[in-house]
């Protein structure tokens, strides 16, 4: 079931569920098209695992990392990447490390690389502000996280009706 997202408050809101649940290693793929919301989502997760800085995109550093919350937080845009500098990023030990890493532009990557995590479709509803959000694990890990958003949701949910 996609949520649907009427602000970008909202957007960050379904960042932060994210972000408060996320383990170390987690990954999660972000897609959409320019102006969609990745990197508004990508400000909630980071305020959702504690981050304090202010979090902007990284499109010419290709890399911001961020360390002041519970665990780091390394958000990665690969917009600008040429295919053979794909190797050089050092990407593998972000994915393998004890951080989350969020990536938008992963299509850009080469064909083959899929690690598990969270895929997030974003796309625009309408004119406005609203856009809809579609997540889909890609395996283990990612249905685990998955699972985690879920309960985290059913539990704020069940305090909202007591
Ligand atoms: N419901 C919404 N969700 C997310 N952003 C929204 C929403 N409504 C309006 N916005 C605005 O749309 C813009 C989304 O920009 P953002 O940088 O997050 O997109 P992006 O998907 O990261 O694009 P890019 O591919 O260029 O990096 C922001 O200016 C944000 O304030
Ligand atoms: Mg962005």
């Amino acid at each position: 079931m996609p949520y649907r997202l009427n602000s970008a408050d909202e957007t960050q809101a379904l960042g932060r569920r994210l972000g408060e649940t996320a383990m170390p290693g987690d990954v999660l793929w972000l897609h959409g098209e320019l102006g969609a919301g990745k990197t508004e989502l990508t400000k909630g997760v980071a305020a959702g695992a504690g981050c304090t800085e202010p979090v902007s995109s990284p499109s010419f550093a290709l890399i911001h990392e961020y360390l002041s919350g519970r665990l780091p937080v390394y958000h990665i845009d690969l917009y600008r990447l040429e295919m053979d500098d794909a190797l050089d990023l050092g990407l593998d030990d972000y994915l393998e490390g004890e951080g989350l890493t969020v990536i938008e532009w992963g299509e850009r990557l080469p064909p083959g690389y899929f690690p598990d995590g969270v895929d997030v479709e974003l796309t625009f509803v309408g004119t406005g502000d609203a856009r809809q959000a579609a997540m889909m694990s890609r395996g283990p890990a990612g249905a685990a996280w998955l699972d985690r958003v879920t309960a985290a949701s059913s539990g704020q949910n069940a305090q909202r009706e007591r």
